[in-house]
């Protein structure tokens, strides 16, 4: 066995089906007597709707969550936060509305719970991403993290399917990295594994029958361990790929990882034995790289990098990026390899060779 550090995180989690009952209750065991509830603009109906939940243990709702976690938003939040004298703050929604409540959880030691409506991941992890100027900063604290999470599967009732198939590949993606993560350990491979297994069966399940509760609620506990994942271990090749597409040809964030996923799994699969047999275990005998690439056509979401907006001649520029800053990687990057999975992807076609 090779040796390895595991961290455990002293994160409640409380998940079901209409657990969002209980925020009264997850409320007062954190002590908190005056919640300030976060959401974005669209949503600020549904963070007032949680006032005859709290009853005087409501402080108030700051719908102005936006992207990227502005700092001018975080600071307009924090005024609002002393004004209505918040000892708490509740975030609902997406990666956006949790991110303010670690900005302002982080600044003030508020404690946070977290209501994710979305597969994001952001509430199971003490990361915290904010831009100021244009300029975007990371950073990782144990005290970013939310104290209390609530998974609530009637949140996520609305989320259409189509969004279900290309978050659900996007959050299943920090499963497939963490088990071959440089850090990875044996607790987080276990929830690896049960996380892109749990996904692989749900989220055709959610897109086929999106009324099917019980496919949306392992789809939701897949996202969870996507995100405890994501949380505990670090990331490779895939989102190292990820990152220069969407910055440099502005591609949208969650179809760009769901297609490039099975193509980055391919170039490592030969450097990574464990990871592979763990997943050829998931998907029945069948090479989990081709697996993955038809997960995305039988949930016919977009095969290819062109059809979301890449250029055929970002090609070249793409590999230079991805060579201008090197990233750790289980197999070391190579040039030919590197360009020919790009085109790959750009393409639609399956994962080469
Ligand atoms: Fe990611």
């Amino acid at each position: 066995m090779d040796p390895f550090v595991y961290r455990s995180q002293a994160v409640r989690v409380v998940f079901g089906d209409g657990t969002l009952d209980r925020l009264g209750e997850e409320v007062d065991l954190l002590s908190i007597r005056r919640a300030l509830v976060l959401t974005t603009a669209g949503h600020e109906a549904q963070g007032r709707a949680l006032a005859d939940r709290l009853k005087d243990r409501f402080a108030g709702v700051f719908p102005g969550a936006v992207m990227h976690t502005p700092l001018a938003v975080t600071e307009q939040a924090l005024r609002f936060a002393s004004e209505v004298k918040a000892d708490g703050v509740i975030a609902l929604g997406g990666g956006s509305t949790i991110g303010l409540g670690k900005a302002i959880g982080v600044r003030t030691g508020l404690p946070q719970i977290a209501i994710p409506t979305t597969y994001a991941g952001s509430e199971m992890t003490p990361i915290l991403g904010e831009t100021a100027d244009g300029v975007k900063t990371t950073r990782s604290d144990p005290a970013i993290a939310p104290k209390t999470v609530i998974y609530d599967v009637a949140l996520t009732l609305s989320l259409p399917p189509r969004l279900v198939a290309v978050s659900g590949l996007n959050a299943m993606a920090h499963a497939v990295e963490a088990l071959y993560a440089r850090d990875r350990n044996p607790v987080i491979s276990l929830m690896a594994e049960e996380a892109i297994r749990a996904m692989a069966t749900a989220l055709p399940a959610v897109v086929s029958g999106p009324s099917d509760r019980e496919a949306r609620a392992n789809a939701l506990y897949g996202a969870w361990l996507c995100g405890l994942c994501l949380g505990s271990v670090g990331v490779a090749l895939h989102h190292k790929l990820c990152h220069v597409l969407g910055g440099a040809f502005n591609l949208p964030h969650a179809e760009t990882h769901a297609i490039v996923l099975p193509h980055a799994l391919r170039y490592n699969a030969g450097a990574v034995p464990d990871a592979i047999n763990r997943m050829t275990r998931i998907f029945a005998g069948r090479d989990p790289a081709d697996s993955l690439y038809d997960l995305g056509r039988q949930m016919q979401i977009p095969a290819s990098l062109r059809e979301i907006g890449m250029p055929q001649d970002g090609i070249a520029r793409a590999v230079d990026l991805t060579f201008a800053n090197p990233y750790w990687n289980p197999r070391p990057l190579e040039r030919g390899a590197i360009e020919a999975l790009i085109a790959h992807a750009w393409a639609g076609e399956p994962p080469g060779n």
